[in-house]
């Protein structure tokens, strides 16, 4: 008899963008004359950047000749992205990252959702509610927790961002082993300043615990104030892998392109308390179940970071921010309290009511598709998040029928 994985019966039935997808589908189904305008999943809407477009015609080419043609490509990625990356994205800031550190995959969500396998089951792990549901379903789906009970997986510790510490929980009293943190965060907005993450650090540190930091909203940050990874902060090498994603930066959310650094600092231990290398590990999950993304998309990755693909994509970061700046300011207007949309694309908003009526009144009556908060965890209960990422037309558009429905 075949035996399923009955941990995946804790879960709820779907997955929350997906259940959310089958509820704009019927309501369109029902109302086909209506626009409706998406602002829920952060999926971007912009053409790529002119420069990625062109590195990647070139690349197709190359293909197409048997002397340029490229076959499997080298484990970790091509060498000539994981250099500029690991210059750019971390050397140019002071954070010690070399290339090798680097593996390049073809998405952030896969990364982070996939890194908890070369864990033993048996880690206490701590998560942010609100959280990306991908951080817990895949470690429910691993066995590492007991049931859904209110909101909650038993045996997970719950780090409470709410209004009160500004949506950055600060380490808990109690020892836990794997922290996932992810600043810019999804869903709030809120980015933690140095002094936080230092304090995050030391506790990793300390436990012997190691930090998942999801920084895939790190483009987003405009305030110079704030570190942009946490290499910049001092210990973190020993305690954090950093996972990052060319989606919402340069619009490859259809393209795919990320990638993780694992310091070879970090380790973890066996039950005798002998040290291994996570780099290793990582290396050795990674080359047996992945091939690699395509060497067009590698290319097209790299020219994000030539001298016009960098303009470009500053170009593409503040045409979203500004559509941040529209939303929050509309909703603050209608009086609502507002986070993020600063540095960061997403829009955290307090209703005070049932996060899905609110999400089923603004799609009903405005057809406008947000993010019901209570989807990312209890502490999202009472929140919707409203993504920027859409065209300016449609997000002008979207808070002025917001604004129709909520005045009534
Ligand atoms: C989101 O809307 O939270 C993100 O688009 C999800 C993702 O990147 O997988």
């Amino acid at each position: 008899m075949l035996r399923v994985n009955e941990n995946y019966q804790k879960l709820a039935a779907s997955y929350l963008f997906s259940d959310i997808a089958q509820r704009v589908a019927a309501f369109q189904k029902q109302n086909p004359h209506t626009k409706v305008i998406k602002l829920g999943i952060g999926d971007v809407t912009r053409a790529l950047p002119a420069a990625c477009i062109q590195a990647f015609h070139h690349a197709v080419d190359e293909m197409a000749s048997d002397h340029t043609f490229k076959g499997y490509g080298p484990d970790q990625g091509y060498d000539f992205l994981r250099e500029k990356i690991a210059r750019h994205d971390f050397q140019a800031l002071g954070a010690e990252v070399s290339a090798d550190e680097v593996f390049v995959s073809d998405g952030a969500k896969c990364d982070t959702g996939n890194f908890q396998e070369i864990f033993s089951r048996d880690l206490r792990i701590a998560v942010p509610d609100p959280v990306y549901p991908v951080y817990v379903d895949t470690n429910v789906m691993a066995g590492r927790t007991g049931n859904y009970v209110d909101g909650r997986y038993e045996g997970l510790v719950y780090l409470e961002s709410t209004q009160e510490n500004g949506y950055v929980p600060q380490p808990p009293s109690e020892p836990v082993d794997l922290i996932y943190l992810c600043f810019p965060n999804n869903p709030t907005g809120a980015c933690a300043t140095a002094d936080r993450l230092k304090q995050w650090v030391d506790y990793a540190r300390k436990e012997k615990a190691l930090i998942l930091f999801d920084a895939a909203y790190e483009a987003f940050i405009r305030d110079r104030s704030l570190p942009r990874t946490i290499y910049q902060i001092d210990g973190a090498r020993e305690v954090a892998v950093e996972f990052r994603s060319f989606s919402k930066t340069a619009g490859f959310t259809g393209t795919r392109c990320a990638y993780t650094v694992v310091p070879k600092e970090c380790m973890g231990f066996d039950a005798a308390g002998g040290g291994h290398s996570l780099h290793t590990l990582w290396y050795r999950r990674h080359c047996t179940k992945f091939n690699g993304v395509s060497y067009p998309v590698q290319r097209a990755a790299e020219a994000i970071y030539s001298d016009a693909g960098r303009e470009q994509v500053r170009e593409l970061v503040a045409y979203y921010l500004h559509n941040a700046s529209l939303i929050r300011d509309k909703m603050t207007l209608l009086g609502y309290d507002c986070a993020g949309g600063d540095n960061s694309p997403y829009i955290w908003i307090k209703t005070g009511t049932d996060s899905w009526e609110f999400f089923d009144r603004l799609l009903n009556e405005a057809g406008v598709v947000c993010t019901p908060g209570s989807g990312f965890g209890r502490c999202g209960r009472g929140y919707i998040r409203i993504s920027a990422f859409n065209n300016v037309d449609a997000v002008t558009e979207a808070l002025e029928r917001i604004a129709g429905v909520l005045r009534k």
